[in-house]
């Protein structure tokens, strides 16, 4: 409650000069002065803007302006340094987002929102006799927060549900990569009501879970610092942060492929802990269980940024089983992208060991490894920083982008033997 007070005086504020809080940037740099920031983080009297890894030296601190001389007591007296800072020149003004609207392409919704907006697509495309369209709604799982995880078949209805080949698609299983719920909106958008999605569906079932990480969606978009807030599930850690919102877990890091094998993910309170165990996540259990639909050829997994499209693995050079196709997909959707878009910043295609960073749970290399899969890619979407939280002018290219990569990767699926 008081970061949301505290969210929407800013906003109402941001064009004056006047604010109620001060924003100070403190510098830990002993044990004990982290100790002291942390005690600091528990009270009720600020909110800690960025203050995500326990190990920083820096953090941002966002107080009242009636326990401004307070705090700059409680740090004088341990030691630490600190300055004012301007919150409009830190807070990102993409945290501005819409929360109880119908849904658009010009902002960022809560889950229920998108959820609502596509089962209202859904509902649309049932009521015309005339579509060639059937859809199914339903529940795969649910968050720790008991929200429930949804998901949306779609197919044609002069196409046998049992032997088409199943596409899965994902986004959303990092909460702050606030891409995932449009660019899922759009790709099922277009299957219900575009030529060239019905087209697509005369060689596909297509699946779309469009929030796998709703708890931490929801706490993203209502958090001051969303770069960092939301990545990870809401299920605290068993011995706990010391900071409660750093707890939680990554889920791309959780599933049951070389867990625990890559040492970013032991600490509990980093922004990539793997989890107690494989599989410990009930949103893991639930996609991995989504992942085991019959006769399903092409997993794909929407996350931000980077412009990148990447095939497994995270964890080893060792070349995935299928490599030659799956790189072939990959560079169709390359190809399609960069040719119909005037793309930023070119885009990447490799493993993700060799483009980004030693990983290894991660749900693409799952699919690949675990359930041979016979392709399995994850889409970074956007090039530019902070593209995890893209400005709300851009959603409407880059769901774009999604939708036009995402057809041409289908379609060389499609075309290849596999
Ligand atoms: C932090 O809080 C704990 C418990 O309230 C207290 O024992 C400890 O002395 C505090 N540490 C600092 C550095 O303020
Ligand atoms: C903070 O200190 C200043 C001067 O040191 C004083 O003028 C002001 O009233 C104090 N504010 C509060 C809320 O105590
Ligand atoms: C969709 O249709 C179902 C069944 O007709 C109805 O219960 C539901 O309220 C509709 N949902 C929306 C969002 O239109
Ligand atoms: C349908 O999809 C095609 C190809 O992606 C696109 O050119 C066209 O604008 C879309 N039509 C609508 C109504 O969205
Ligand atoms: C995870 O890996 C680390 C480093 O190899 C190891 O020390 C630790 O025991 C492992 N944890 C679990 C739960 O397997
Ligand atoms: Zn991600």
């Amino acid at each position: 409650m008081l970061t949301r007070f505290i969210f929407s005086f800013i906003i109402l504020n941001t064009a004056s000069a006047e604010f109620n809080y001060k924003l100070f940037q403190v510098t830990a740099t002993t044990f004990e002065q982290k100790r002291a920031l942390i005690n600091l983080s528990k009270s009720t009297s600020n909110e800690f803007v960025e203050t995500s890894k326990v190990y920083s030296l820096t953090d941002l601190v966002l107080v009242p302006f009636e326990f401004v001389n307070a705090t700059e007591d409680y740090f004088i007296t341990r030691g630490m340094t600190y300055e004012f800072l301007d919150p409009r020149d830190v807070l990102p003004a993409t945290t501005f987002h819409s929360k109880h609207e119908k849904f658009s392409y010009n902002d960022f919704y809560e889950s229920q929102i998108v959820h609502k907006s596509i089962i209202k697509m859904v509902n649309c495309s049932a009521s015309k006799p005339d579509s060639p369209v059937r859809a199914e709604i339903f529940s795969f799982g649910s968050t720790y927060l008991k929200k429930s995880m949804l998901a949306f078949r779609l197919g044609r209805k002069d196409v046998d549900k049992e032997k088409s080949p199943v596409i899965l698609i994902d986004a959303t299983i990092h909460g702050n990569e606030w891409i995932g719920p449009p660019a899922a909106h759009k790709i099922i958008e277009q299957l219900l009501f575009n030529a060239t999605g019905h087209e697509l569906m005369k060689k596909f079932d297509i699946i779309v879970a469009p929030i796998v990480n709703r708890d931490g969606y929801d706490e993203s978009l209502n958090s001051f610092h969303p770069y960092i807030h939301g990545r990870k599930n809401r299920k605290p850690t068993k011995d706990g942060c010391l900071l409660r919102r750093n707890e939680g877990t990554d889920i791309n890091r959780n599933f049951d492929w070389f867990w625990n094998s890559t040492e970013l993910t032991e600490n509990p309170c980093s922004e990539n802990f793997r989890g107690e165990y494989p599989n410990s996540e009930p949103e893991t259990i639930a996609l991995s269980k989504l992942m085991e639909t019959s006769k399903l050829i092409f997993y794909y997994t929407i996350h931000s940024y980077g412009n990148l499209i990447l095939y497994p693995y995270g964890n080893t050079d060792e070349k995935v089983h299928n490599f030659e196709n799956m790189r072939k997909v990959a560079l169709a959707g390359k190809d399609a992208m960069e040719s119909t878009f005037e793309i930023e910043k070119p885009y990447k295609v490799g493993s993700s060991l060799e483009i980004l960073r030693r990983t290894s749970g991660a749900s693409k290399d799952y699919a690949a490894g675990k359930l041979k899969i016979p392709i399995s890619l994850i889409h970074e979407v956007g090039g530019r920083r902070p593209d995890s939280q893209p400005r709300v002018e851009d959603i409407k290219t880059y769901v774009d982008i999604v939708w036009t990569g995402f057809t041409a990767m289908a379609n060389k699926v499609a075309e290849l033997e596999l």
